[in-house]
């Protein structure tokens, strides 16, 4: 749909750097920022606090009425909120990436937030937005101007995820990127490119350069104010 806004989608894997390059490049385009995948986990987490049975996709289903969550769309001040709670920090909690994938996979649960995407991208108040998550390119936003694939190969986003989690054991996080990848990569396909959708791989990018070549990607397609 177009909503008036230049949508910048941005897709890929766990550890590709997704979020932090997003954002960065929002920061740069002064473009407002939407991470989905923060919805996400703000329903794991809102569904954990209201010991929700998370196996049963009706009960998670229903739990979307009382779910009230508040996100923030500056890159500036990036913030999380479910009712009165700031989850921004509990949200990154290991205890909701290891249930995420459960509420990720119902198919109500998508519709319900990809319509919530829609009123925030049309809502976002500025020129542009950065939307980041798995199916932006696909389903979120597949009218997008620029549209994005970010990888890189699954040593190094290992290697980043474990050093952004100050040096946990290497193994074990090996084990749950790829499962969650695995259990996430079920729902959405995230790892293939659609038709239309540049591949920007990070392997050998640093994150400066990993910005610049989003910003440069926007800039050949989204007129400069
Ligand atoms: O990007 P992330 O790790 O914060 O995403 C959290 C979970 O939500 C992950 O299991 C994948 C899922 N997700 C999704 O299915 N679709 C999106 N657009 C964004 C995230």
């Amino acid at each position: 749909a177009d909503h008036g806004v230049s949508v910048v989608a941005v897709d890929g894997p766990a550890g590709s750097g997704k979020s932090s390059v997003s954002k960065a490049a929002a920061r740069r385009l002064g473009f407002a920022y939407l991470d989905t995948g923060a919805a996400y986990r703000a329903l794991a987490w809102h569904a954990l606090d209201t010991a929700i049975d998370l196996d049963s996709a009706d009960a998670v289903v229903a739990s979307l009425h009382g779910f009230a969550y508040a996100i923030s769309l500056d890159p500036a001040d990036y913030g999380v909120r479910v009712g009165a709670t700031d989850v921004t920090e509990a949200i990154r909690e290991p205890r909701i990436s290891e249930v995420v994938s459960k509420i990720a996979r119902v198919p109500e649960v998508r519709g319900h937030l990809n319509t919530l995407f829609g009123g925030l991208i049309a809502g976002c108040g500025r020129p542009g937005i950065v939307v980041e998550g798995r199916d932006i390119t696909t389903v979120v936003a597949p009218e997008a101007p620029v549209r994005i694939l970010l990888t890189a190969d699954e040593a190094v986003r290992l290697s980043r995820r474990s050093a952004e989690l100050g040096g946990a054991s290497a193994e074990a996080l090996a084990q749950q990127l790829s499962a969650r990848d695995r259990q996430d990569s079920k729902v959405v396909d995230f790892m293939t490119a659609a038709d239309g959708v540049t591949t920007l791989d990070s392997t050998h990018l640093d994150f400066d350069q990993t910005v610049d070549a989003v910003v440069e990607l926007v800039h050949r397609v989204v007129p400069l104010e």
